[in-house]
């Protein structure tokens, strides 16, 4: 039975990029000319309005914008979202509110602004200090800049943020990567997310591998040396891919990894809610292309899908996120957010704890050293034939 609603998020996806990297496949469009902000904010209020009877008096615990570039927004443009979203939905008192930055967009006197606004929290994506790096990455910045605009926001009163790292890139070595986690702490963020470099198919990356990327024991190596030296200097691993110090693990990301509930606004973006009258988990997707997303929001015609997660998918749908992360879940957990027995992935926590992948402690499921090295393959066990 799904008796009560996990914690609510909502997602807010902002689409333009001012240029497209050869290894993205976000959904994020380059922009040319000047970008339709203040339409597009009423597009986002106006399908927020669409999407509200899914979340009707629920209060939500984290926002994020993300891209795309969301540092492409003015200030005004994000201020007017979060005015009309706080006034729609309850807010909880004192909730992260995140924006994705692109150090490469980091005009001054933007931060303090978004400070205003609400924004409480920065997520830069630099991928790497190394020049060589950033230019074989197709980046529109350089390290300095990306030093420059992390400065700028701790002066304007930021000290909650992320950095975004990238490992295993071409031409990389394992001394370089440590240069990059050095430099990364040397600015005392209270986040980092540290992500392998993953070949997506339809980027430019995939058509055309780019020479010399790490093979894959090198890149464990990376994976292992940077992990050891983020621990040393305070940031411990809490998920594959992200660290923080104490208290500064993402709220937001947290709730997806623990099967919370999301409402996703925006070209693209994806929303996940428990109906509980209905016994229920649905997903919904907008359509992906701005200009489409900016004709229909607010109309059902914005809805790119909408599919209910059958009983029978929702033990891989929970593992997928919750085998992620270090603390893993409990039993207890697992029979709130899928509204099944714990009884019915008895067989497959057994198969997994069998290859040592995870260990069952009581009510409490966590993966082991092992398990953490081959995460998809422990979440493979869960799928269903
Ligand atoms: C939506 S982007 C965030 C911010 C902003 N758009 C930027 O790139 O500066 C999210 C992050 O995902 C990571 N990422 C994107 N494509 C990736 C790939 N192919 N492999 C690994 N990480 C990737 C990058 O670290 C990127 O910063
Ligand atoms: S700036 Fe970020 S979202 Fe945009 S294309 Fe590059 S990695 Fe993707």
């Amino acid at each position: 039975m799904l008796t009560a609603t996990p914690p609510l998020s909502l997602y807010v996806h902002l689409p333009w990029c001012v240029r497209k990297c050869p290894y993205c496949d976000f959904n994020s469009h380059e922009g040319r000319g000047a970008l339709p902000f203040e339409p597009y904010v009423d597009a986002l209020i106006a399908d927020l309005d669409h999407d509200l009877p899914l979340a009707w008096g629920r209060t939500v615990q984290t926002v994020f914008f993300g891209g795309g570039t969301p540092s492409l927004f003015p200030a005004a443009a994000v201020d007017r979202f979060l005015q009309a979203a706080s006034s729609r939905l309850r807010f909880a008192p004192g909730l992260e509110i995140t924006l994705e930055t692109n150090p490469g967009t980091a005009e001054h006197g933007r931060f303090e602004h978004y400070l205003a606004a609400g924004v409480n929290r920065l997520s830069f994506g630099i991928q790497s200090f190394d020049d060589g790096c950033l230019q074989r990455l197709g980046r529109i910045h350089d390290s300095r800049e990306a030093e420059y605009a992390v400065k700028l926001a701790q002066d304007a009163g930021f000290d909650n943020f992320n950095l975004d790292l990238m490992y295993a890139l071409p031409q990389q070595t394992l001394a370089m990567a440590e240069r990059d986690i050095e430099r990364a702490i040397a600015l005392h963020p209270a986040h980092i997310s540290h992500y392998q470099l993953t070949l997506e198919p339809n980027t430019l990356f995939a058509a055309k591998p780019p020479a010399g990327i790490p093979e894959h024991d090198d890149a464990w190596d990376m994976q292992e040396r940077c992990q050891a030296m983020l621990a040393a200097s305070g940031y411990a691993q809490y998920e594959v891919s992200a660290y923080a110090r104490p208290d500064r693990q993402c709220a937001h990301n947290l709730n997806y990894w623990r099967f919370g509930d999301y409402l996703g606004i925006g070209a693209g973006a994806h929303g996940k809610l428990t109906l509980g009258s209905e016994q229920s988990i649905l997903r919904r997707w907008k359509v992906k292309h701005p200009a489409e997303y900016l004709a229909k929001a607010g109309s059902a015609e914005a809805i790119g899908g909408d599919e209910y997660i059958a009983p029978e998918r929702r033990p891989f749908d929970y593992m997928l996120n919750a085998l992620r992360l270090n603390e893993g879940f409990s039993l207890a957990s697992f029979e709130a957010g899928t509204g099944l027995d714990r009884a019915v992935i008895d067989e497959r926590l057994n198969t997994a704890r069998d290859r040592d992948w995870l260990s069952i402690d009581g009510d409490r499921v966590v993966p082991t050293e092992l398990g953490r090295r081959f995460t998809n393959d422990v979440i493979a066990v869960f799928l269903t034939d």
